[in-house]
C-alpha cells in the first residue's frame, strides 16, 4: 500500500477501525495494544481473512511502538470503554494518563503524522493529544461529529422510511450530552428536513442523537458502539490519506472560529492531506449560537478539570 496507518487499541473500535481499513486497501495497518498479544493475535486473524477477501494491505499487530514508525496517520481508541451508568466525563483522568503516553511513543517514530482520537472524553482526549505532541492544529483532530451525524442521519431515514443515502446533517459541538444537532442544516434530498418532520418529530429525533451512544451502552451492557465509530473514523482516515477535500464535522482546535477560542470543538471542517485544512463556518441562528456555547462551556469545564 502507498500509505500507512496506525491504530492504537486493538479493543472494538481499534481492531473493527483496522479491518475496515484493511479491506479497502487503504493503508498498510499497524495495531499496537498494551495487550501486546491480543493484538497480534487479531492482525494474524485478520491478515488470514486477506485471502478469502482479497485484500492486499499489510496488517501488523503487538505492543511495541517500532511497528508504527512512519505512518500517515494514528488512530488513537486506546483506554478504557464507557460502562453503563457512567458518564463519558468519568473516564477523564484514567484515559488522560493512557492517550498522553500513547501520544508521545506515537510522535517520536511518525513526527510528522497526523493524530485522530478517538478516546474519551473525546474533546479533553484532543486537548491531551494537542499538548502532549505539540503539533499545529492542523495535524491533531477528534473523531465524534462524523458519528453523531450518522445516528441522526439513521433516525431521520428511518423515520421518514428513506434512503440513508438521502439524509445529510450536521451535529457540531461537544462529544457529550451538550452536542448541537443542527436540523436546520439537515436534508433530504436537498430539501431541509423542517419542510419534511413536524418541530415535535425533530426534536425527539435531536434527543435520540444526543444520546446515541448511551443507547447502545445499554443495550450492549458490556462495552460501548464500535461498528458505527470505526466507519466514522475510517471516513476521516480516507478524507485524509486520499486528499478529498471532503467536510466532515471533527473535533477541532479553534482560533476564534465561531467566537471560540482555545478549545477543541465539534465544527465542519476540510480534511485533506494536510490534515484538518479548513473550519468551515456556518451562519449559525441565535438559539444555535447559544447551544454551541453552552457546549463549550462543559468542554472547557472538561478540560479544566485535566
Ligand atoms: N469518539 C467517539 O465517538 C467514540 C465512539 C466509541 C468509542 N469511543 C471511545 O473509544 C475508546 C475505545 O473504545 P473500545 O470500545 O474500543 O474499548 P475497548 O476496551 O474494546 O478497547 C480499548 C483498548 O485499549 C487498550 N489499551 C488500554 N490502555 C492502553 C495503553 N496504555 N496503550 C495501548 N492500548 C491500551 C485496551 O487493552 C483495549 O484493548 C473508549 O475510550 C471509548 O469511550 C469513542
Amino acid at each position: 500500500m502507498d500509505h500507512k496507518v496506525t491504530v492504537v487499541g486493538a479493543g472494538h473500535v481499534g481492531a473493527t477501525t483496522v479491518q475496515r481499513i484493511a479491506e479497502a486497501e487503504l493503508a498498510d495497518v499497524a495495531m499496537v495494544d498494551i495487550m501486546a498479544d491480543m493484538a497480534k493475535g487479531k492482525a494474524l486473524d485478520l491478515m488470514e481473512s486477506a485471502p478469502v477477501l482479497g485484500f492486499n494491505a499489510k496488517i501488523e499487530g503487538g505492543g511495541d511502538y517500532d511497528i508504527t514508525a512512519g505512518s500517515d496517520v494514528c488512530v488513537v481508541t486506546a483506554g478504557l470503554p464507557r460502562k453503563p451508568g457512567m458518564s463519558r466525563d468519568d473516564l477523564l483522568a484514567k484515559n488522560r494518563a493512557i492517550v498522553g503516553g500513547v501520544i508521545e511513543e506515537l510522535v517520536k517514530r511518525s513526527p510528522d503524522t497526523i493524530l485522530i482520537i478517538v478516546t474519551n472524553p473525546l474533546d479533553a482526549m484532543c486537548e491531551v493529544a494537542r499538548q502532549v505532541s505539540g503539533f499545529p492544529r492542523e495535524r491533531v483532530m477528534g473523531m465524534a461529529g462524523v458519528l453523531d451525524a450518522a445516528r441522526m442521519r439513521y433516525f431521520i431515514a428511518a423515520e421518514l422510511g428513506v434512503s440513508v443515502e438521502d439524509v445529510d446533517a450536521f451535529v457540531l459541538g461537544g462529544h457529550g450530552d451538550t452536542m448541537v444537532p443542527l436540523p436546520r442544516f439537515a436534508t433530504v434530498n436537498g430539501v431541509p428536513l423542517p419542510q419534511l418532520l413536524s418541530a415535535d418529530r425533530i426534536e425527539a429525533i435531536n434527543d435520540r442523537t444526543r444520546k446515541g451512544g448511551g443507547e447502545i451502552v445499554n443495550l450492549l451492557k458490556e462495552g460501548s458502539a464500535y461498528y458505527a465509530p470505526s466507519a466514522a473514523s475510517v471516513d476521516m482516515v480516507s478524507a485524509i490519506l486520499r486528499d478529498k477535500k471532503k467536510i466532515l464535522p471533527c473535533a477541532v482546535y479553534l482560533n476564534g472560529e465561531y467566537g471560540l477560542d482555545g478549545i477543541f470543538m465539534g465544527v465542519p471542517a476540510k480534511l485533506g492531506r494536510r490534515g484538518m485544512e479548513e473550519v468551515v463556518q456556518l451562519e449559525l441562528s441565535g438559539a444555535e449560537r447559544a447551544e454551541l456555547e453552552r457546549s463549550a462551556d462543559a468542554v472547557r469545564e472538561l478540560v479544566g478539570a485535566l
